[in-house]
């Protein structure tokens, strides 16, 4: 838990204005800023910042909140992360412990301790590679004889071995000073419904990871032979997130200035760091996130993808290139022609070869096309026109009109048609796309208003009337504290006069944060998730805009509570209802 001083401060000192501004073109209008949503694409502003609240709402996506939400949404943060990457960009220290609600029963952990017991961990597994036993030797030649790795990359790597047992690690680890509760935390060990404890990896090479600060935060194992599963890696810990780390960017970060060669797998990466291509990383066992993304875009300029030859990885890629094209970044594109991967290429064409490789990687649209090309022969004409229909597409993703530009010139002469009709064709190609968005978006719009697909609170379309009253009520209190004094103080509404479970909530949390004497609403972040509190963000905004008075709180209230009246009574007729029907039945019979 981060204590409420801390978060007044954190909040305080992250003025909503100057920290969403560093991620959006806002405007003013009037006494708020409108800007270009961050999380949905529009082309008309509907994304506000009310900067006299400290909160921010989309009309078009619905979402909204304070500076702490919107950095847990567009930096992808829990929401501790999110305080203190706050913190962090105020230049406020925080003690922080370790969210101890997410490992449920589990102590509280010290993060510092965890990495010291990591570095133990690393040590053990790497020792016993050397040692003098036939599954230890077995396991060292697994790296080199199989793998082909010096003892140099070995050791450079931190590479080791969990021996076949199920409590020789432990056993040392305890010795060692830490407890159960602590290795399992780390991932180290697992506990069976029994209550034993054992070694979470076991007859496995082990691969230590290592973020840019020189900490060990995580292991992958690996299978010596071709058992499932082949890898098995750390879970989330407190001091290891596997959506926002990067195999080997601890070397890499060193040598990236001009490109970063991304990989799918641990071994890809040794090998090429072996053969001197030191700036390759690897995502952990996931595809690539937003937050690596960006992390890359931190630390370099280009990202060449160079993952597997298979379909798979070629499909991989293509989602790679477009995360990362999004966050800036030039991409290219590596086709490995003859082999599986990048560590088979290198191991069997060298690492001159590889260069070259590396240097005739193509950008994402010579890479399509070259594959769209090579399908079809464009000597017949029903060919072509499937290929100029594919190339089309591929043009029309394209955003910048200058590259689209280029694009066109580049495929009528590879198709020798004319210009023109290619660009007309794309041309036609993007409004149809919008034309289906929109209706796709006007569709939306008129679902949400009858209250179908709403998956934040689904108890909407039981009784949407109600539903709705009860935003308009939530909507004052979120809005006005005074109006909650009045609705507490006077006891005027209770949780029983809400239907749906959402609003219930938000009710019984004012009334928890008003008899607390806090009129602050930034403890919704741990109570409730983004969508919710996007929510109740929209149901405070719709407020702000009318004119309200204390006549419409009462109002409000009133037929709120008419109506869970009437709703009750009438699933109590159902029933009544029903059991006539029953005994009914059961006379006839
Ligand atoms: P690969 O199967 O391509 O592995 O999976 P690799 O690293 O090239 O290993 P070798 O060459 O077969 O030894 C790519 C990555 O996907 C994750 C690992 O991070 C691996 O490095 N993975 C794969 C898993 O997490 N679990 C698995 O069971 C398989
Ligand atoms: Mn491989």
């Amino acid at each position: 838990m981060i204590s409420k001083e801390t978060i007044e401060q954190v909040l305080m000192r992250n003025d909503i204005e100057s920290l969403i501004g560093s991620y959006v073109n806002l405007r003013r209008a009037g006494s708020n800023l409108k800007g270009l949503c961050p999380f949905h694409s529009e082309k008309t502003p509907s994304f506000t910042v009310y900067p006299a609240e400290n909160s921010f709402y989309c009309f078009g996506c619905g979402v909204g909140g304070d500076a702490i939400t919107f950095i847990r949404k567009r930096e992808n943060l829990d929401y501790p992360d999110a305080v203190e990457f706050l913190a962090n960009r105020a230049g406020i220290t925080i003690v922080r412990d370790e969210s101890p609600g997410k490992y449920a029963g589990a102590p509280k952990f010290d993060k510092a301790k965890m990495l010291k017991m990591n570095v133990d961990a690393a040590k053990f597994f790497h020792n016993q590679l050397f040692s003098d036993t036939p599954d230890a030797k077995q396991a060292l030649s697994y790296f080199t004889n199989s793998r082909g790795l010096s003892l140099a990359t070995i050791k450079h790597f931190g590479l080791g071995f969990a021996p076949n047992s199920f409590d020789v690690f432990s056993k040392y680890m305890l010795s060692r000073g830490y407890t159960y509760d602590e290795l399992v935390a780390g991932f180290l060990c697992g506990r069976s419904d029994r209550g034993t404890y054992y070694d979470a990896f076991r007859n496995r090479v082990m691969f230590p990871i290592i973020d840019v600060s020189g900490n060990v935060i995580a292991f992958g194992g690996r299978v010596m032979d071709d058992s499932k599963p082949k890898y098995k890696n750390s879970s989330d810990t407190p001091v290891f997130k596997k959506s926002r780390n990067l195999f080997a960017l601890n070397f890499a970060r060193l040598s990236c200035e001009e490109s970063l060669i991304l990989c799918e797998g641990y071994m890809d990466v040794i090998a090429l760091h072996s053969a001197g291509f030191t700036n390759a990383v690897a995502t952990l066992g996931t595809a690539i996130t937003a937050e690596q993304a960006r992390m890359m875009s931190r630390y370099t300029k280009k990202v060449i993808i160079s993952y597997d030859a298979d379909e798979a990885g070629q499909k991989a890629a293509m989602r790679a290139i477009k995360m990362l094209g999004d966050v800036g970044l030039d991409v290219t594109i590596l086709k490995i022609p003859g082999a599986k991967d990048p560590d088979e290429y290198i191991k069997s064409n060298g690492s001159d070869k590889f260069k070259r490789l590396l240097e005739s990687s193509k950008s994402r649209f010579d890479y399509n096309m070259e594959n769209i090309l090579s399908k079809y022969d464009i000597n017949v004409s029903a060919d072509k026109i499937k290929a100029s229909r594919e190339l089309v597409k591929l043009i029309s993703e394209t955003y910048s009109l200058a590259e689209r530009d280029i694009y066109i010139q580049i495929v009528s002469k590879a198709l020798q048609l004319e210009p023109k009709s290619i660009k007309d064709d794309v041309d036609r190609a993007i409004a149809a796309r919008q034309r289906t968005r929109k209706k796709e978006e006007s569709q939306k719009v008129k679902q949400d208003a009858i209250g179908y697909s709403d998956r934040v609170n689904r108890d909407y379309i039981k009784a949407p009337a109600v539903a709705k009253n009860e935003e308009h009520v939530l909507g004052l209190l979120f809005y006005y504290p005074e109006y909650r004094k009045k609705v507490f103080d006077e006891a005027l509404l209770s949780a029983d006069d809400f239907f749906t479970d959402l609003n219930r909530r938000f009710f019984v949390f004012l009334e928890e944060r008003y008899k607390a004497s806090d009129d602050s609403l930034y403890g919704m972040n741990e109570v409730f998730n983004e969508e919710e509190i996007g929510r109740a963000m929209k149901m405070k905004t719709l407020r702000m805009q009318l004119s309200n008075s204390p006549e419409i709180l009462l109002d409000s209230i009133k037929t709120l509570k008419a109506g869970v009246k009437k709703k009750n009574s009438e699933s109590a007729n159902t029933y009544e209802a029903l059991n006539e029907l029953i005994k009914d039945k059961n006379v006839r019979k």
